[in-house]
């Protein structure tokens, strides 16, 4: 199938695009490269074996987007791209508004304009917002707490509106949890620009020396331990749901939200320990005082992927340790070394 993919040169992108390859489909990536490399596809197409299109562009400008629309006249797009940094979204909320949410109507239109009419796309469980009841359901009240959650948010109205409007239309809104953990190879993998604001690639930049220690932002939650808790989620694993969505898609119209997790959580300690295990290093870590908006515990119920789209998660946290310590130790710049 001809598949266009937004924002295919960053993390998760790079890994699903790599499963599409695998699966035979025709693929062409869109992407500014405001975030990845073009090192990422070079490493995606060695590892597939497998050649596909590149187009350098912004998804707000329509323009671009309708003469590559034009050529590929793919039958189905995965949106990925978009800016997705929680503190950046506080000092910079214009730009996210204009980025993530005019950027998806853009791509809304030219889709119409062009009779594609099925979309997946990269939600956020940052949606829910402080949870009311946990796991969190898909029916648990949205209450985004930033403007990066909000933008998720609008979009997912936006597509909800749009598949309602035109009948023919499907729609997945695919809510992630914490995806981590990068491709068994350990040639492509996570590559944040600076310190990263993330727990497991902070963990890891600190097991290859990079950086001295973890600062675990509180341990005073009502969890385990007292540190925060999630619902790590491989990125392989999260790879397949977009395979598996891309399938639903096929066979159904509307729109349907659906969590992407494993329903099991991790404490910040818990994956200290599961990394140290990985690795053989030792991650030093210091208490410190709690982030601001941070939640105690997040977890996903995962019912619907399993009753919607067959899928359910396989890897578990040591997978998700031993596959990110793979990628940083053999690449501890990132995709900048070579
Ligand atoms: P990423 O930054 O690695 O990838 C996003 C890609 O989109 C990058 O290649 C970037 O260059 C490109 N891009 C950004 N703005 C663009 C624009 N205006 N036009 C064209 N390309 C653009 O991020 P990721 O971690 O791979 O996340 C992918 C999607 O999943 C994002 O929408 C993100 O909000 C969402 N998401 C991520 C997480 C997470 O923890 N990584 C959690 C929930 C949701
Ligand atoms: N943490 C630390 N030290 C760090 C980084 C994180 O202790 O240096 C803790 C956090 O307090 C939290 C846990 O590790 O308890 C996970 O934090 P992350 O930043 O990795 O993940 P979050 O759940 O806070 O946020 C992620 C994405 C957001 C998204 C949100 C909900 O980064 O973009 O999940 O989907 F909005």
């Amino acid at each position: 199938m001809r598949i266009l993919v937004t924002g295919g040169a960053g993390y998760i992108g790079s890994h699903t695009l790599l499963q599409l390859l695998r699966e035979q489909h025709d693929v062409l990536v869109f992407d500014n490269f405001s975030n990845s490399s073009p090192e990422a596809l070079k490493r995606v197409k060695q590892l597939a074996n497998a050649d596909f299109e590149i187009c350098e562009g912004d998804i707000q400008d329509a323009g671009r987007l309708d003469q590559v629309f034009g050529d590929f006249n793919p039958e189905a797009v995965i949106h990925f791209a978009g800016l997705k940094a929680v503190g950046e979204s506080n000092e910079k909320p214009l730009e996210y508004y204009a980025q993530n949410v005019a950027g998806s109507i853009e791509l809304l239109k030219v889709m119409q304009w062009h009779n594609c009419r099925r979309i997946v796309f990269s939600s956020s469980a940052t949606v829910y917002g402080d949870a009311k009841y946990l796991p969190y359901d898909e029916h648990h009240p949205l209450q985004p707490a930033n403007p990066y959650g909000r933008t998720k948010y609008f979009i997912e109205e936006i597509i909800r509106d749009w598949a309602a409007s035109w009948k023919v239309a499907s729609a997945v809104l695919l809510r992630y949890f914490n995806p981590v953990g990068a491709d068994a190879s350990g040639r492509i993998g996570e590559d944040p620009n600076g310190i990263p604001n993330n727990l497991v690639p902070y963990i890891s930049q600190v097991a290859v020396g990079r950086l001295k220690h973890l600062n675990v932002f509180g341990a005073d939650y009502d969890t385990r331990d007292g540190t925060g808790e999630r619902d790590y989620i491989h990125v392989e694993d999260l790879a397949r749901a977009h395979l598996a969505a891309i399938d639903f898609t096929a066979t159904h119209t509307g729109c349907d939200a659906i969590n992407v997790g494993t329903g099991r959580g991790a404490t910040v300690l818990e994956m200290v320990n599961a990394f140290e295990k990985a690795s053989g290093r030792s991650v030093p870590y210091q208490i410190g005082p709690r982030r601001d908006g941070d939640v105690a515990r997040s977890l996903a119920a995962v019912e619907k992927a399993e009753h919607l789209l067959g899928w359910k998660a396989k890897l578990d946290i040591d997978d998700m340790c031993r596959s990110t310590w793979n990628w940083q130790s053999a690449n501890p710049e990132g995709y900048r070394q070579d």
